[in-house]
C-alpha cells in the first residue's frame, strides 16, 4: 500500500512511518514544512505526485490550552485544512483517514463514547476538531478518534511526567479525569490495517485497554522509569480538576468504546508494553 502522512513528523507521524515500513507498505511522510495542509494548491500537488492509495491526516493544532487563546490558528488547521484535505483525496479517489480526539465530548457520559454519541466539546481544541471531523466526513472521510495519545520523542504527558520526576520530589497529579492512554505505534497498526478494508464506517474509536485517571497513569510512568534510574520525585499527590486550574476545560471521563473497531479483528493493546517501550527509548537519549 503507498500511504502519504501528513504531520509526519509529529508524535503518530513518525509512528506510521516506523510502523508502516515494518509491515511492508510504501509511506511517503511530510512534516509541516514539507507540506502545509491549510495550502491547497499543495495538497493538491502531493496527492498528484505520489498519487497514494490512502492519506492519512495525523496533522494537527495539538496545543490545548493555547488553542483557547488561538481560536483562528486551532481552526484553520483543524477544521479548515482538515477539510482541504479530505476534499483534494475525494476528488482523486484517494481513501482519506483522518485522526481526531475523545476532546469532541464533553466527559459528562457513565460510560465509555461511542461512535453515534453526541459530541459536545468544552474546549476551542475539541470545537476545532469537531469541525474538522465533520468537513471530513461531509467529503466521505473516515474519522478515527483516539486518546491520551504518547510516542516516540513526544511531546506527551509521559515526556511531561518524566522530566518532572527527574526534577521534582512531589508531583501533584489530577485524579478526578479519567481516559484511555494510547501508544501511538499500536493507534500506527490499527490505522494501516483500517486502511485496507472495504466498506469502512464513517467513524471509529481507538485507545489502548484499559482506563486510568491522570494519577495512575503519572504513577505507572514512575514505577517504569525506576527501573531504569533513580529519580528526585518521592511522592504524587492525588488533586482535582478544581486544584489544576488550566486555560482549556477537559473531559472527565472520556474513556472511548472500542467494540466497533474491534468487530473488524482490529484488538486495542493495553497500553503498558508501549509505556515500558517509551520510557525505555526517552531514559535513552543522553
Ligand atoms: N496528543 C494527544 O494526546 C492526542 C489525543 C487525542 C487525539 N490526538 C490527535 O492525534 C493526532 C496526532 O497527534 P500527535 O500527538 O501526533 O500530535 P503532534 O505530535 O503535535 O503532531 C502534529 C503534527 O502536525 C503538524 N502540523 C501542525 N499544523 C500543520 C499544518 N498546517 N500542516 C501540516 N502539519 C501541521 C505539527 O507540526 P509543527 O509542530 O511543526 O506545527 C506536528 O508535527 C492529531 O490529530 C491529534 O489531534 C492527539
Amino acid at each position: 500500500m503507498n500511504v502519504l502522512v501528513t504531520g509526519g513528523r509529529g508524535q503518530l507521524g513518525q509512528a506510521i512511518v516506523r510502523r508502516g515500513a515494518a509491515a511492508g507498505h510504501v509511506v511517503t511522510a511530510l512534516g509541516h514544512h514539507e507540506l502545509d495542509i491549510c495550502d491547497e494548491g499543495a495538497v493538491a500537488a502531493r496527492c498528484n505526485d505520489h498519487a497514494p492509495d490512502v492519506v492519512i491526516n495525523a496533522a494537527a493544532y495539538t496545543a490545548v490550552d493555547k488553542a483557547e487563546a488561538n481560536r483562528v490558528g486551532a481552526f484553520a488547521v483543524n477544521a479548515d485544512g482538515a477539510a482541504i484535505v479530505a476534499r483534494t483525496c475525494a476528488a482523486r479517489a484517494i481513501r482519506v483517514l483522518h485522526v481526531s480526539t475523545d476532546y469532541v465530548f464533553d466527559g459528562t457520559l457513565d460510560r465509555p463514547y461511542q461512535e453515534d454519541d453526541v459530541p459536545q466539546p468544552i474546549s476551542v481544541y475539541g470545537e476545532s476538531k469537531l469541525a474538522g471531523e465533520r468537513h471530513v466526513q461531509a467529503a466521505g472521510g473516515i474519522v478515527v478518534r483516539t486518546s491520551w495519545l504518547f510516542g516516540r520523542g513526544g511531546p506527551s504527558f509521559v515526556h511531561t511526567i518524566l522530566r518532572l520526576a527527574a526534577e521534582r520530589p512531589l508531583l501533584r497529579v489530577v485524579a478526578d479525569q479519567r481516559g484511555c492512554p494510547t501508544w501511538a505505534d499500536d493507534l500506527a497498526d490499527a490505522l494501516l490495517v483500517l486502511a485496507t478494508r472495504p466498506d469502512l464506517e464513517p467513524c471509529y474509536h481507538f485507545c489502548g485497554a484499559e482506563a486510568v485517571t491522570w494519577h495512575a497513569f503519572a504513577s505507572a510512568i514512575v514505577a517504569e522509569a525506576r527501573l531504569h534510574r533513580g529519580l528526585a520525585c518521592e511522592r504524587i499527590e492525588a488533586i482535582t480538576t478544581a486544584e489544576y486550574p488550566t486555560p482549556a476545560r477537559r473531559p472527565m471521563s472520556s474513556v472511548l468504546d472500542t467494540a466497533r473497531i474491534r468487530g473488524l479483528g482490529i484488538e486495542p493493546p493495553r497500553w503498558h508494553t508501549g509505556l515500558a517501550a517509551v520510557v525505555a527509548q526517552q531514559l535513552a537519549e543522553p
